[in-house]
């Protein structure tokens, strides 16, 4: 094993996490990118800060909710690209607690995680809208993009990097142990050396040697970065992370072999609170989203995002319980499992797979019979269904099965020929035990 392999195991086995980004965007509720798109000034962004006190904030019920949830880590945005930060950092006035909140949230955040048994995600933005040494007039991203007023100004881009690897230094030594560290993201010439992706990587690791980090020092949400290629450096990170687009299928490196990989997606179609957008996405599609990542090779990072008095929207939670219920009955199928690569995909689901035992995935109901397509009769030693235990009984004496030798049939219905509706209208798992 690698010692990439070795810090990835709580990773590879956690499977589900729960993305936050939280700021004093929140407030103008247009999403973290309103002062890119709508290219305000740092001036005219100040009243946000100035009014940030979000009294209903209790980090312990976002953390509450991702382990009811049957999330295992969260990934919480301690910098994003507005340079707001939400910690007592000593390298900057920026900060939480110099709003009227006066409270250090990553402090907050990090006790919460630790109390629900949840691994510890910190989100540092590498793009930094407001600090004065950050590009500015040519930058694609920059608020103040083509401004004149910016055209001859000189920067120091080395005294922002300093900057950001001290911010990165706080953040690393002052919270206790760290488990992911979510860096974003590089683009154009900004990538890999121009960040000194080295020094900062050696500098992390030589105060958490265990921590994970992403691939975005070198890459951006639809790039790799050098973890696919021969011998990663270490500051290629250690899982790829696709954003807003499931890979079609495992994501394999130059030698074929699949890459530890996680995709970030939104529960609505925003990553932070956005007033307009109600498009929330339902229970019942993120758990075949979530079995898909598992079926493919890779881990679901779920992102909510609270409003400005800290609260995380209804619409999300309430989604969140609704996995949760199905997660408690049949997490089984999720954590730890992996793709059944010797298997075809199903027409009724998808396969998970744990050593010795295959887990069907039934989106929907099949009419007839349920095929246990592509898996060897001989080797099924018994299949159950993971909700409640109850055997799946033999189906092969149904019609457009008797025929079939070369596959088995299982029937969840009380009559062979009959057609049920599933226990579990999302996803009804079957266990389906092999012969080792
Ligand atoms: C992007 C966006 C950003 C979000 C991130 C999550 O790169 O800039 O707002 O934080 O993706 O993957």
């Amino acid at each position: 094993m690698t010692d990439r392999e070795k810090r990835l195991a709580w990773f590879t086995e956690a499977r589900f996490g729960m993305f936050i980004h939280w700021g004093i965007y929140a407030i103008p509720a247009h999403g973290e990118w309103y002062r890119s798109h709508a290219q305000v000034p740092v001036e005219a962004y100040q009243k946000y800060f100035d009014r940030f006190d979000p009294k209903a904030c209790d980090i312990h019920q976002w953390a509450r909710l991702a382990h009811d949830a049957g999330m295992r880590y969260m990934v919480l945005t301690a910098k994003h690209h507005d340079g707001f930060c939400l910690f007592d950092s000593k390298l900057t006035d920026y900060k939480s607690t110099n709003t009227p909140a006066g409270r250090d949230f990553i402090a907050e955040y990090v006790e919460a995680c630790r109390d629900e048994g949840l691994k510890v995600g910190l989100y540092y933005s590498l793009l930094d809208w407001h600090h004065p040494d950050y590009p500015k007039y040519a930058d694609k991203f920059h608020p103040m993009r083509g401004n004149e007023a910016f055209k001859d100004e000189k920067i120091n881009f080395d005294r922002y990097l300093d900057y950001m690897h001290g911010q990165i230094e706080e953040l690393v030594s002052n919270y206790g142990k760290i488990d992911v560290l979510w860096f974003d993201f590089s683009y154009e010439n900004l990538s890999g050396k121009a960040w000194r992706a080295e020094e900062l990587v050696s500098m992390v690791r030589k105060h958490q040697p265990d921590v994970i980090l992403d691939n975005r020092l070198e890459a951006s949400g639809e790039e790799y970065g050098g973890l696919l290629g021969p011998s990663p450096a270490p500051a290629a990170g250690d899982f790829v992370s696709p954003e807003q687009s499931l890979p079609q299928g495992c994501i394999l490196n130059y030698e074929g072999k699949p890459v530890t990989w996680e995709l970030c997606t939104t529960i609505n179609n925003s990553w932070s609170y956005m007033l307009h957008d109600r498009s929330f996405k339902t229970a019942s599609f993120l758990i075949h989203k979530l079995v898909e990542c598992v079926s493919k090779g890779g881990n679901l990072l779920l992102d909510v995002g609270p409003d400005a008095n800290g609260r995380i929207p209804l619409e999300s939670v309430y989604a969140l319980y609704q996995v949760g219920e199905w997660m408690q009955r049949n997490g089984e199928s999720i954590y730890g499992c992996g793709p059944a690569l010797d298997l075809p995909r199903p027409d009724w689901g998808r396969y998970t797979r744990k050593g010795n035992i295959v887990y069907g995935h039934l989106f929907e109901e099949p009419i007839g019979p349920i095929p246990l397509t592509g898996i060897d009769p001989a080797k099924i030693r018994f299949v159950s269904l993971l909700r409640d235990g109850a055997e799946a009984h033999d189906g092969s004496t149904a019609l457009g099965a008797r025929k079939k030798k070369d596959t088995r049939f299982v029937s969840l219905a009380a009559s062979n020929n009959n057609t049920i509706s599933l226990p579990d209208p999302s996803d009804t798992v079957l266990k389906i035990e092999l012969a080792d």
